[in-house]
């Protein structure tokens, strides 16, 4: 493995059910500007599907990518309220969150479905950032390895690895998402290496390149911490997304935490 980390991070803001498409718009209007160079990070922002197209306006040729949160596996036809991968592509999204705990838990996805829109976005050329993690019942159960490894084997079940960039893993304990309880930097590289063990044991060498996220109740003040770890990638961050100020020094500080010698 190499000394330095050489993944690009990845930080991807999950905006939930917030914001509307003006208030997008206001969003990227002060996001822009503290960014300048956005080289050695990847910034993403995941909008609810209708603020996509007047986020996507705005952020046009600034470098920060556009996603969704969810899409529907099936190419059309009569899925009354959703929304297909063409529909995304059209807007410019580049990655699209598929397998979010919130989805697994209130609208009964899983991971055999999962795989089918991971599959679905890479065929139109967005790159799926597939979500998994363990419950505090799960945790406290000593079931952790054991649920993360059964949810992201099926989860990735279909997808391709070319070069590892074609798909983004995200590990979200459920216990620590929206709840200020973080993962402690330890807790969560243990599982983001055996993450990584589960990757080459399924793609080969390629797992080196994948890009795995850690996510729940990150903040400005813990990200480089988390990112320091030598299989942390980037974040995927709920809550302390919606503050433009907030989404901009996260997006610093994991530039930062990437540059030679950081870690
Ligand atoms: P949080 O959410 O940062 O508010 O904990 C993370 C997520 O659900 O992606």
């Amino acid at each position: 493995m190499p000394d330095e980390k050489t993944r690009i991070p990845i930080v991807a803001g999950n905006w939930k059910m917030f914001k509307t498409a003006g208030e997008a718009q206001a969003f990227a209007e002060k996001l822009l500007p503290q960014l300048g160079d956005l080289s050695g990070v990847e910034a993403v922002i995941a909008p609810p599907f209708t603020a996509l197209d007047r986020l996507g306006r705005a952020l046009g040729g600034s470098g920060v990518a556009l996603a969704a949160q969810n899409v529907n596996a099936e190419a059309g036809g009569a899925h009354t309220g959703e929304i297909s991968v063409e529909m995304l592509g059209e807007l410019g999204c580049q990655y699209a969150i598929v397998g979010h705990s919130e989805r697994r838990v209130m609208y009964g996805e899983r991971s055999d479905g999962v795989a089918i829109k991971a599959r679905q976005l890479q065929n139109a050329g967005i790159c799926p950032i597939v979500c998994v993690g363990e419950t505090l019942e799960e945790r406290e159960a000593e079931r952790t390895l054991e649920v993360v490894q059964s949810a992201l084997t099926a989860s990735l079940a279909e997808v391709k690895a070319g070069d590892g960039t074609e798909f983004v893993v995200a590990y979200e304990p459920v216990w620590a998402i929206g709840t200020g309880r973080t993962a402690t930097p330890e807790i969560a590289q243990e599982v983001h290496a055996f993450i990584r063990a589960t990757l080459r044991a399924q793609f080969g060498a390629v797992a080196e390149s994948v890009r795995i996220q850690y996510g729940g109740s990150v903040k400005p003040d813990n990200i480089a911490t988390l990112m320091a770890q030598p299989d942390i990638d980037g974040a995927l961050v709920g809550g302390a997304s919606l503050d433009p100020d907030s989404l901009a020094k996260l997006i610093h500080l994991a530039a930062e935490a990437s540059k030679p010698g950081a870690s």
